[in-house]
């Protein structure tokens, strides 16, 4: 009896120390790297023909998301980034936050930032912003980050940051900067590329960090967005690529493929690394009309096709438990807030009900997925994309009223989408619907969709068909009955869009640089 007695004891004392072993061990530096616009053909381990070394070895040694979603735009995927919230509940369904407009992220979201400040998180932002900026409140320093240094908007000159809008209201395009140091306004950084700009700034930030505090830093890059400019020894190696589009994204793309290797780098040379959880991941699909590529699958940027919202994506950390390895469990954007946060020992406690899960054990150990759902979205207003090859002019869709289900269960005029499981369904007019083969892959021809314009239902088996060419509706009712009622109950509990009209106070014209007005 007394031995056994013992023996319980010491299994308990170890179990103890176990315990307090686990208790102390610092919590991971956390590091975010955004791209922007980088699609899903446009790296070296999906066939590309731009050579993409550190961005291939980092995701070879770590676990590659291969089933991984964003959302098909810019604003969109950083609203859901930070906030750990679908579209549908935060107002934003609709396109981006445009220049002008008064809007942004709102401000009873908590966001990833706060909640790993309140974990004890030093947290810093570099890069795009695109979360809103009208009012001082809006400002990512405001939002949880102790420092920033970037841009608040988009589609900034890559040299000289400016960004040029047309102002409707007083029919006059403004060109202004938009580059901030905090809540400053900088001047002293013109024509130098904001990627190298950027990854300085981050590798500045991690040599001065102060190892007792864990780190989160949120890198946001400009690159691979266009207007298509880069350093010509980048190009280089592509000059015998004919198309110039292409040829200039492809230089955009190796010279961020250099900067997460310097990002890296500095993370090991600071001792940083062995207890880092690196994310990288694309913001959206590739823009076909700027150079990007999501080839084989359908669509683009902007669309709800798998080209606009099946995300580039990995992980590498030597805290994960498997590495060298794929995972094909669905993950999706809004799961990183979740994650993280708990990661880092937080709580997610002052949030709103959250959209995302924890997938740190379906990435680390290869788990199964908790997420068996994705709402891609709901847009009741969508109107535009671009023109698609002038082939795929809709911009909406004519009242036709000929379809076969039942527009009680879900209106299938509006723009939305939604996955479970294997099967995705589509509604409305989802976007550009062709398939564009990258120009090395010469044998290939754009593929045109055949769909009538009338059509606005699509039912995919995405998991045995990720090209979606396969419509599957007829074949599957009770499948597309029950995801229509799937989407009903979402929009049934969304939010009434938030797009306002351009407010003309924006106007730079006075401060010479893009930012608050009220
Ligand atoms: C806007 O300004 C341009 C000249 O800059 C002029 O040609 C055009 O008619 C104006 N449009 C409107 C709607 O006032
Ligand atoms: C990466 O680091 C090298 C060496 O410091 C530097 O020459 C290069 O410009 C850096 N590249 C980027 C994209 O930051
Ligand atoms: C990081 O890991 C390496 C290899 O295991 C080890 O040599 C090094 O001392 C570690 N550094 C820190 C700061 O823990
Ligand atoms: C978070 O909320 C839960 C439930 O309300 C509470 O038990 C817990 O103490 C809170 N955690 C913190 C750190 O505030
Ligand atoms: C269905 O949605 C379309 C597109 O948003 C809209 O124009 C139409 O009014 C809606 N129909 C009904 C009955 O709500
Ligand atoms: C679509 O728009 C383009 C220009 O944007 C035009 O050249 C083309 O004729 C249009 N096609 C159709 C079918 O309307
Ligand atoms: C509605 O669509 C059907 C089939 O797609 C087509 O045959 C019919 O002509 C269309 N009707 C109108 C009014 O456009
Ligand atoms: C084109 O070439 C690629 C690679 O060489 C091959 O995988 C693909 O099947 C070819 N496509 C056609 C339509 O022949």
């Amino acid at each position: 009896m007394a031995r056994r007695a013992g023996g319980w004891r010491r299994l308990c004392l170890l179990w103890c120390l176990l315990r307090l072993a686990a208790a102390r061990r610092p919590p991971p530096h956390l590091v975010v790297v955004l791209a922007d616009d980088l699609g899903w053909g446009d790296v070296g381990w999906h066939g590309s023909a731009i050579r993409t070394p550190r961005l291939d070895a980092l995701g070879a040694g770590g676990v590659r998301l291969e089933r991984y979603y964003t959302q098909p735009l810019c604003t969109p995927s950083r609203s859901q980034l930070l906030s750990g919230r679908y579209q549908i509940h935060t107002g934003l369904q609709h396109q981006i936050i445009w220049p002008c407009q008064p809007s942004c992220l709102p401000l009873d979201e908590k966001l990833l930032p706060e909640l790993l400040k309140e974990a004890g998180y030093v947290t810093h932002m570099v890069g795009k912003w695109h979360l809103g900026m009208y009012r001082k409140e809006c400002l990512p320093t405001r939002r949880g980050f102790d420092t920033y240094f970037g841009y608040l908007l988009g589609s900034e000159d890559y040299y000289s940051h400016d960004r040029c809008v047309l102002i409707k209201a007083k029919n006059v395009t403004r060109c202004a900067l938009d580059f901030r140091d905090g809540e400053e306004v900088v001047t002293s950084y013109k024509n130098m590329y904001s990627t190298n700009l950027f990854t300085e700034r981050a590798i500045d930030l991690i040599a001065n960090h102060n190892t007792e505090k864990p780190l989160f830093l949120y890198l946001a890059f400009q690159s691979v967005h266009e207007p298509l400019e880069v350093p010509e020894e980048y190009m280089k190696p592509y000059f015998s690529i004919k198309d110039e589009k292409r040829r200039h994204y492809s230089g955009m793309v190796a010279l961020m493929d250099e900067a997460v290797g310097n990002l890296t780098d500095a993370l090991k040379r600071y001792n940083l690394w062995n207890n880092t959880v690196f994310v990288f991941s694309t913001d959206n699909g590739g823009q076909t009309l700027s150079g990007g590529n999501n080839w084989p699958l359908r669509g683009r940027k902007w669309t709800l096709w798998e080209g606009g919202v099946r995300g580039v994506g990995f992980v590498a950390s030597p805290l994960l438990k498997k590495k060298g390895v794929e995972s094909h469990e669905l993950i999706h954007i809004s799961d990183w807030l979740p994650t993280l946060v708990h990661l880092a020992g937080g709580h997610t406690n002052g949030t709103k009900p959250l959209d995302g899960f924890d997938i740190w054990k379906t990435i680390s150990e290869g788990r199964p997925s908790p997420r068996v759902e994705l709402l891609h979205n709901i847009d009741p207003l969508f109107v535009d994309d671009f023109p698609c090859l002038g082939i795929d002019n809709r911009t909406s869709l004519s009242q036709n009223s000929s379809f076969t289900w039942d527009d009680t269960l879900f209106n299938i005029s509006m723009h939305a989408a939604i996955r479970h499981g294997k099967w995705k369904l589509l509604t409305g007019y989802p976007g550009c619907s062709h398939w564009f083969p990258p120009p090395h892959l010469s044998n290939e021809s754009m593929i045109q969709s055949s769909d009538q314009p009338t059509k606005r239902l699509w039912l995919f088996d995405v998991v045995h068909d990720p090209e979606e060419k396969n419509e599957l509706s007829e074949r599957y009712p009770n499948v597309v009955k029950k995801l229509l009622s799937r989407l009903q109950y979402y929009y049934k509990r969304s939010v009434p869009v938030f797009y306002p009209d351009e407010d003309p106070r924006c106007d730079p014209e006075a401060s010479r640089a893009w930012g608050p007005w009220t």
